[in-house]
């Protein structure tokens, strides 16, 4: 690998600034003085989710590969990742509704929903609920990369794939007494579903706080009302069940 730097590289240049900082461009006229930090959070949004797709492709490489502590460290990457993306949307909370309903007309019908990005890691993580297809053939053909991302595997099915590559079940790790590989991946995985069932409340939550719980979308949702529904969508209901199955009522 060639590690020479190029001399003509500069911090402006590299991150390619001057683009980058011309990206935010309010609608409202005159521009409202909050437009910007909503932009931005949209906009930052997205490049983690970029980052996040970009590691959940490997973490399915070191699945198939079955390769459990590989695939423990890019996931607890990738729950960095997503409490960042769920910390983020906190700075909008000192949007109050007054500010929002001053440019929220210029927005259109763009709302969050037509996010490609965030269709497809809902798709790779494994969301196939007839209420998550159902939502995805409203917006018209399914785009590209979130088609490719519903065409694999889910990750439910990936580990389950390395557990019986072992020769071992999930009742089986569960019910040992001592810590393994695939238990830490197992719990890392809930905890990638707890990280992003927390996007998914701060996000209502933050609806509810400047639109209110009755309010519809600019997507056209039911706003709150549908967004409350998503919380409860779960990727592996496997884990969730196990517990009850090993250490429920007459078990243990
Ligand atoms: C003022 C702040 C915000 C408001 C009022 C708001 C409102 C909404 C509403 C009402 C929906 C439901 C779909 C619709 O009918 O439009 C929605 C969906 C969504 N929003 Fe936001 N949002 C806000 C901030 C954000 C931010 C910062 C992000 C970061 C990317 C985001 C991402 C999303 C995503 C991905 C969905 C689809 C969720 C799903 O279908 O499960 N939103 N938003």
């Amino acid at each position: 690998m060639d590690t020479h730097a190029d001399d003509a590289i500069s911090y402006p240049t590299y991150l390619k600034l001057s683009e980058l900082l011309a990206l935010q461009v309010p609608q409202s006229t005159p521009v409202h003085p909050d437009e910007l930090l909503f932009i931005v959070v949209h906009q930052s949004s997205e490049l983690w989710f970029k980052v996040m797709l970009h590691e959940i492709d490997h973490l399915v490489s070191h699945m198939v590969a079955a390769d459990s502590l590989a695939a423990l460290n890019t996931l607890k990457r990738l729950n960095g990742l997503m409490s960042i993306v769920a910390q983020s949307l906190t700075a909008l909370d000192t949007l109050p509704p007054q500010r929002f309903a001053e440019f929220r007309g210029y927005l259109g019908k763009s709302s969050g929903s037509q996010s490609d990005q965030f269709r497809a890691i809902e798709a790779a993580s494994g969301l196939r609920e007839e209420h998550f297809i159902q939502v995805l053939k409203e917006h018209g053909p399914i785009p590209p990369l979130v088609q490719a991302a519903l065409d694999r595997p889910t990750l439910q099915a990936l580990y389950e794939g390395m557990l019986e590559k072992a020769g071992v079940t999930l009742e089986g790790v569960y019910a040992a007494k001592e810590t393994t590989p695939h238990f830490l991946l197992a719990e890392e995985l809930l905890e990638y579903e707890q990280g992003f069932a927390k996007w998914r409340f701060l996000h209502v939550q933050l609806v509810e706080r400047i639109i209110g719980p009755l309010t519809g979308g600019t997507g056209g949702t039911l706003g709150a009302k549908y967004l409350n529904r998503t919380v409860a969508q779960r990727f592996f209901p496997a884990l969730w069940a196990v517990r009850a199955k090993v250490y429920g009522p007459g078990k243990a």
